[in-house]
């Protein structure tokens, strides 16, 4: 049974506003009688309840952005909505690179667990047990968007990854494509996992497909470069690359240019999340383009709405992603001698 206020007040033979104002440090208390207070803590191992303490402590109007990689435009997007629609509300966003740094991890929790911030949006990903409970003790609202962590949540927005996956490859069968390889992401991560279902479910029953057209591509550039060219080793006349999103498609890219191969004359690339930097790259790649800011934006505006009114106007929000078709996967008269 968690110790409260009271509890403590009762052991120490003091007012519950004796107790308010050791804990608070404001007001004028006895040495001896905050001792006598402080040991009672001390014996009940009372953790002060954040609630309780934030009512008297004015609300900061500030709230953290979690992310777990910001060198990925697809984060400084989703950034930008949530900030754009909190700054347009009066609060500030904090923006945390919630990497898999201990160190870095535990300073952000532990600025939040002081109450720091009014609400966290979180699109981390994986969220560990004790910063999950440290989050929930803190009873910090927090809204929950893109990859989904393992814990109880109250709110999220998510996109119909499965379905965005599966027009992706529907493409390139459309195109043409008689062997379509999928780089996908971290498999810890849920975006990946449905991505990679989501192909899976496509091919598994045409003649061509064999597991060893999957290759892991972590997300990132380099992960879609390597990706590429054991992909390319183990099948020379794969045609199409589905890659799990546009910097894994970046990277492969890259690898296809190097080799000479011609894109998407020889092999077409999609990507997935629509970053700017697909419509900037030459080819301009494919990709089924995810509404990033507008997730961003609606994080913002739930949490912001829990944080005025104790209630989340919606539990669950899912968008849905859109193919937008560019030159990687133009259907073109393809030369199958080149
Ligand atoms: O590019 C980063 C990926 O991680 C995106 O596809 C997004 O959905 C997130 O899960």
């Amino acid at each position: 049974m968690t110790a409260t206020i009271r509890d403590v007040a009762k052991l120490a033979e003091v007012s519950i506003a004796t107790v308010s104002r050791v804990l608070n440090s404001k007001g004028y208390v006895g040495l001896e009688t905050k001792k006598k207070i402080e040991e009672a803590i001390k014996l009940l191992n009372y953790e002060p309840n954040e609630v309780a303490r934030s009512l008297t402590v004015k609300k900061t109007k500030t709230v953290a952005l979690f992310v777990p990689d910001i060198t990925n435009p697809f984060f400084s997007t989703l950034a930008k909505g949530a900030e754009d629609y909190a700054n347009s509300k009066g609060f500030t966003l904090i923006l945390c690179n919630y990497e898999k740094m201990g160190g870095r991890k535990k300073l952000y929790v532990d600025l939040l667990k002081q109450k720091y911030v009014d609400g966290i949006i979180f699109a981390a990903g994986a969220l560990n047990p004790e910063d999950a409970l440290k989050i929930r003790q803190s009873k910090i609202p927090m809204v929950v968007l893109d990859r989904v962590p393992e814990m109880e949540i109250e709110c999220e927005i998510l996109v119909d990854n499965y379905e965005g996956a599966k027009k992706a490859v529907k493409h390139l069968v459309e195109i043409g494509c008689k062997k379509i390889a999928h780089i996908y992401g971290p498999q810890e991560i849920s975006t990946a996992r449905q991505r990679l279902r989501a192909y899976e479910d496509a091919v598994k029953n045409l003649p061509w497909y064999t597991p060893s057209l999957l290759a892991p591509g972590n997300f990132s550039i380099e992960g879609g470069m390597e990706a590429t060219k054991k992909l390319l080793h183990d099948h020379p006349d794969l045609d199409a690359i589905f890659a799990g999103n546009d910097m894994n498609a970046i990277g492969a890219l890259k690898v296809l240019y190097r080799k000479g191969i011609r894109v998407p004359e020889k092999v077409a690339v999609c990507g997935f999340d629509g970053i700017k930097l697909t419509e900037i790259t030459t080819p301009e790649i494919t990709t089924v383009v995810q509404p990033t800011y507008e997730i961003g934006k609606l994080a913002a505006e739930n949490l912001i709405h829990y944080i005025e009114h104790s209630f989340f106007r919606e539990k669950l929000i899912k968008l849905d992603a859109t193919l937008v078709v560019r030159e990687s996967t133009q259907k073109l008269e393809r030369n199958d001698e080149t």
